[in-house]
């Protein structure tokens, strides 16, 4: 569970809706120049450019986890979703940085507190204890290392690591199911179906070892007692709503139209587009992708819109298309705008933190856990 400090603004956020874009930039960075490296700003690469541009540190959820982990600062503000903040509290305030800092605690803010993600809304931490108990009437639960994907709430977190599990970003899920197998022989995979099921399928686990657990089923996640004992990988039944909508049909369009075009997607994508894409990667795997590829290659990037845009921005050497041909942005990422990150920034200024993410300790101790579990892999 994340505690939200209580403070009373010093500004409104109604006095910065009126502001352009300019005179927001400015104000940011003046706040950003009079604080120096004390205040870190990290953004996701789904962010849109007019923020993206401000922070310090941009990277994919595994290196922003990585990053807020080393880095020495008194505040993030973190342009990105509510678990990338909740992760940044978690480890940036372990025990061990407190006390490398005498108990100075980094003060971690999300501009907009609606910035959720709504993959990892479809695992509660309820609906999970209450298929633990359920796979336990099965199987032995001593078998299975569950695995979060970061997407997730810290609770989730905090449920691996007290279970002898871990988590996983993108960047990193082979390993870290190479882990878990090496601990038990069983995994239980949440929120992303889709994430858990490519990794498999790349590691040579086949569809017959696996199945889906509806956390809204009647019983049992909705599977029979013979398919659950034959699992050795039990996906939560989750999936992220911006790319869940790249479908194979998009795939064969661009193929027919563009002769030698790769397609390049990220493995939150569906099956049936992961398993015809050319290159499957997490976004930095992506951004690496293209910055690697000779001037002239074709692109057909399925991933979300922001990122892709920066990507045709940056590469105008390369032909650079994105897949689908209907808008796939994420809608929670998209609240973090120039106007609510000024407003937090200079409210921490004036000594008024808006929107600070702090996770409650006992939260915090089982999910660094499993956070640490997973970056002593990267
Ligand atoms: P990565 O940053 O690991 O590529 O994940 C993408 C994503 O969906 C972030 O929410
Ligand atoms: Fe969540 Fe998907 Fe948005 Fe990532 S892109 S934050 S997984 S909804």
């Amino acid at each position: 569970m994340s505690l939200t400090q209580l403070n009373a603004p010093k500004f409104d956020f109604k006095d910065y809706r009126s502001l352009s874009n300019e005179q927001l930039s400015q104000r940011i960075r003046a706040v950003k120049q009079n604080l120096g490296d004390s205040l870190q700003i990290l953004g996701h690469h789904y962010q849109q450019d007019e923020v993206i541009e401000h922070s310090d540190l941009r990277g994919d959820s595994l290196q922003l986890s990585q990053l807020a982990a080393e880095r020495d600062c008194e505040a993030i503000v973190f342009c990105g979703v509510h678990f990338m903040a909740e992760t940044a509290d978690i480890v940036s305030n372990s025990p061990q940085r407190l006390e490398d800092r005498n108990g100075q605690r980094v003060t971690v803010m999300l501009p907009d507190m609606r910035a959720g993600c709504s993959m990892a809304d479809m695992a509660a931490i309820g609906q999970v204890e209450d298929a633990w108990a359920d796979l336990g009437e099965v199987i032995d639960t001593e078998d299975i290392t569950p695995v979060t994907y970061i997407n997730s709430a810290a609770s989730l977190k905090a449920f691996c690591g007290k279970n002898g599990g871990i988590v996983c970003t993108s960047s990193n899920a082979e390993k870290v199911l190479q882990w878990a197998f090496a601990q038990r022989k069983r995994v239980l995979f949440f929120p992303d179906q889709h994430l858990g099921r490519n990794t498999s399928l790349k590691m040579g686990i086949t569809d017959d070892q696996m199945c889906v657990w509806n956390p809204h089923a009647q019983a049992m996640g909705g599977n029979e007692r013979s398919v659950l004992e034959n699992s050795k990988v039990i996906l939560w039944q989750g999936h992220c709503s911006v790319h869940q909508m790249f479908k194979p049909e998009h795939v064969a369009a661009f193929r027919k139209q563009h002769e030698g075009i790769q397609i390049l997607v990220h493995p939150e994508c569906p099956r049936e587009v992961n398993d015809i894409a050319d290159v499957s990667g997490s976004t930095g795997k992506i951004i690496q992708t293209v910055q690697n590829a000779p001037a002239g290659t074709k692109w057909a990037i399925g991933t979300e819109l922001h990122l892709v845009n920066r990507l045709k921005k940056e590469h105008p050497e390369q032909e650079i298309h994105f897949l689908s041909p209907v808008v796939c942005m994420c809608a929670t990422m998209y609240r973090i705008d120039l106007a609510h990150l000024c407003w937090t920034l200079e409210n921490y200024a004036a000594g008024s933190p808006v929107n600070v993410i702090r996770v409650d300790e006992k939260t915090q101790e089982w999910s660094l856990v499993a956070l640490d579990r997973m970056l002593a892999l990267s």
